[in-house]
């Protein structure tokens, strides 16, 4: 169960006339997304699809001792952030999934190569162009590993393709060697394809899809909410806050402040609009950005993601550990509103898959409508190019 606090640390700081407005246009705004080219996330994914990639994981799980995942942005950070959230601090016990090629770090990749050498692993390459400098990178390097140990006939049973049905290099490469491979659907963009074997693949490896799938689904009884948030943030970016923190109260949800981040950044960010998300990871940062927060330049509202209950009970003093941490969310929105700094909170009763995945699309719907509202098209990134030129031209490609 998701619950949603969009009064208490905010109401006082909120334009309600242009709240009232923008309430009043949401038929329009949904009318223009059910128009979009690019909704497919919103639709069923087929059971026989689910079926391929539970078969193609335990393929995995009896002939590998590990799957590198490489990919970038859309096509790695959703099921990267939902396996950070429930794998194990010390001593996981998950089947081992690298995530590599999102840098160009000499140090890493000569150390993933090190590591890699003699161990029989898998790999997962996920591109929906194909053509992504980073990914194309880690992916020659790792498959010059495999070369080195195998013959044409034993690489093809280590390498899996996720890419567009029919364009882009990698799809050839699929074509001409006969890889195993999944489809990223035209009809879903990177950063919305959490639903898709992009992110489904590499977390059928220690998750229930199942679960997932429909927790997913279930996000979607979440519209009226979604609607509701993207108009509040459309409001206090009116109002001069023009960068939206993300507070989260467990490490291991910070990558899915990196998720958020990419969806909302890539989303909203063109034609000159666009509210700028960061993020906190408390109370870490309250001995860092906190100062700021509470104290600096009033460009800022903020959205707490708190988790209700946890299946770790810590005694300190008669209260649990995880009791002291929500106090100390509760008092720091306090804090913060008391600064000037509006805060939004969402609460998760759970840290489960079917809440994860809820959210998921609970959050990816909040910003393609955001991105309506704001009038700017959601689903493409043309910015991004831009640095993909440059690097062409530097590299002479
Ligand atoms: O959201 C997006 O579309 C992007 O972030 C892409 O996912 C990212 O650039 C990777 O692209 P590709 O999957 O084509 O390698």
């Amino acid at each position: 169960m998701i619950k949603f606090d969009f009064n208490t640390f905010v109401d006082q700081l909120l334009d309600k006339t242009e709240y009232e407005k923008l309430m009043t246009k949401k038929e329009e705004i949904v009318n223009q997304f059910n128009s979009c080219d690019m909704i497919g996330w919103t639709e069923n994914i087929e059971e026989d699809l689910i079926e391929k990639i539970k078969t193609t994981a335990d393929y995995v799980k009896e002939n590998f001792e590990c799957l590198v995942v490489i990919g970038i942005g859309g096509s790695f950070l959703g099921s990267y952030a939902f396996e950070s959230m429930k794998r194990k601090y010390f001593n996981d016990d998950h089947f081992e999934v690298i995530y590599a090629g999102t840098s160009l770090s000499s140090k890493y990749m000569d150390e993933l190569l090190d590591y890699l050498k003699d161990k029989n692993f898998c790999i997962n390459v996920i591109s929906k162009s194909g053509t992504t400098m980073e990914t194309t990178i880690t992916y020659t390097l790792l498959k010059d590993l495999l070369k080195r140990k195998y013959d044409e006939k034993e690489l093809i049973k280590h390498i899996i393709i996720t890419t567009d049905k029919e364009k882009g290099l990698l799809r050839e490469e699929v074509k001409e060697k006969g890889y195993q491979s999944f489809v990223i659907p035209d009809d879903i963009g990177g950063r919305y394809s959490f639903m898709t074997p992009a992110h489904l693949f590499p977390l059928a490896l220690n998750h229930n899809l199942d679960e997932i799938v429909k927790g997913y689904y279930r996000g979607k009884r979440l519209g009226d909410y979604a609607y509701q948030y993207a108009v509040i943030r459309n409001c206090l970016f009116k109002e001069g806050k023009v960068v939206e923190n993300f507070c989260v109260y467990d490490e291991n949800m910070q990558p899915f402040t990196e998720w958020l981040k990419q969806l909302f950044g890539e989303t909203e960010g063109k034609g000159g609009v666009g509210i700028l998300p960061t993020s906190n990871v408390h109370t870490r940062d309250l001995h860092s950005l906190g100062q700021f927060i509470q104290e600096g330049n009033k460009i800022l509202f903020e959205t707490f993601i708190k988790v209700e209950e946890s299946e770790h009970y810590i005694d300190y003093e008669g209260k649990s550990l995880h009791e002291i941490n929500n106090i100390v969310e509760n008092s720091v929105m306090k804090a913060h509103f008391s600064g000037g700094v509006p805060c939004i909170e969402i609460s998760l009763q759970k840290l489960d898959a079917d809440t994860i995945a809820s959210m998921i699309y609970f959050f990816q719907l909040a910003a393609a409508y955001s991105g309506l509202l704001f009038g700017i098209n959601p689903f493409n990134q043309p910015g991004v190019e831009v640095y993909k030129n440059e690097v062409r031209e530097s590299l002479g490609k």
